[in-house]
């Protein structure tokens, strides 16, 4: 495995190779990116990670600042999931002048949940991920389902920008009690993380209630987030959509449920596909 930190070399090193399957991250890994990457590996050509701690993302009250950057111990662990390169660029070199041009994506969908409560988080991911591509130039590209709504968002940039890249979604990796393996986990302390499983089950009993005939999605969401704050969180939103779009859901829609919400300091999110349909 090789470690590149130069658009120079990346080019040059890619250059004749067959396309490679890509996986971005901003690092800290865990379990979770590293299914993704094993998943690029089964396809069979290269596979490109990328670790960059992209800013054009993190508002300014968020955490780009403290965001964990554990390089060494990051490659390490690619090496061993059957990573080909990583491309690990410094801010400089990934953006040697201000990124004045910028991907907006459509506010319906990249300015609602997600969108709603972290405003440009979507177009500080298309950018980046845009120009990842454009140096890359992947076959194909893997992103958790972890992050649903931003799986969504990039496969509509790819298919509106007529982008030769397919978009994979791999499966959500969870702990032993069912909560979704997230780089932020790291900040919560013990009885936090003791805490946080109630995430995934506000929306495992969303699921239930679903697959049990209910179809009042306003008085379910309430519900979910009513039960979260009762716990002491602070819920951003709980929001059942249809999958395709993210929309609310019309009669026959696969469905997904999705969640935010604070606990003390950190901000999860989760979702679940639902069983049943609208
Ligand atoms: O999912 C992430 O880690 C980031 O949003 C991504 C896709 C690497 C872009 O910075």
């Amino acid at each position: 495995m090789q470690v590149i930190h130069t658009v120079a070399e990346l080019r040059a090193e890619l250059a004749g190779a067959p396309r490679s399957a890509f996986v971005p991250t901003m690092g800290n890994l865990h379990e979770g990116h590293l299914s993704l990457v094993r998943r690029a590996g089964a396809l069979g050509g290269p596979v490109v990670a990328s670790i960059f701690v992209n800013r054009l993302q993190f508002a300014p009250h968020e955490d780009f600042d403290t965001y964990p950057r554990t390089l060494a111990r990051d490659c390490g662990m690619l090496r061993e999931a059957g990573c080909t390169f990583v491309f690990a660029p410094s801010e400089a070199e990934l953006y040697p002048e201000a990124q004045d041009y910028t991907v907006q994506p459509p506010p319906g969908l990249a300015g609602i949940l997600e969108g709603q409560f972290r405003p440009g988080f979507f177009n500080g991911v298309c950018t980046v991920v845009l120009k990842l591509f454009n140096l890359v130039q992947p076959r194909v590209a893997v992103f958790g389902k972890k992050d649903y709504q931003q799986l969504a968002v990039v496969r509509g940039m790819v298919r509106q920008f007529a982008l030769p890249i397919e978009v994979i979604g791999g499966e959500t990796v969870r702990a032993d009690d069912g909560l979704a393996l997230s780089s932020r986990n790291g900040y919560l302390d013990q009885a936090e993380r003791a805490e946080a499983v109630q995430l995934s089950r506000a929306l495992r009993a969303v699921d239930a209630a679903v697959a049990g005939g209910r179809r009042d999605w306003a008085d379910i969401e309430a519900e979910a987030m009513r039960a979260l704050a009762e716990r002491g969180w602070r819920p951003d939103y709980v929001a059942i959509r249809r999958r395709q779009d993210l929309q609310a859901p019309q009669p026959g829609d696969q469905l997904v449920a999705l969640a935010a919400a604070k606990l003390g300091t950190t901000r999860l999110i989760d979702n679940m596909e639902l069983s049943a349909c609208a």
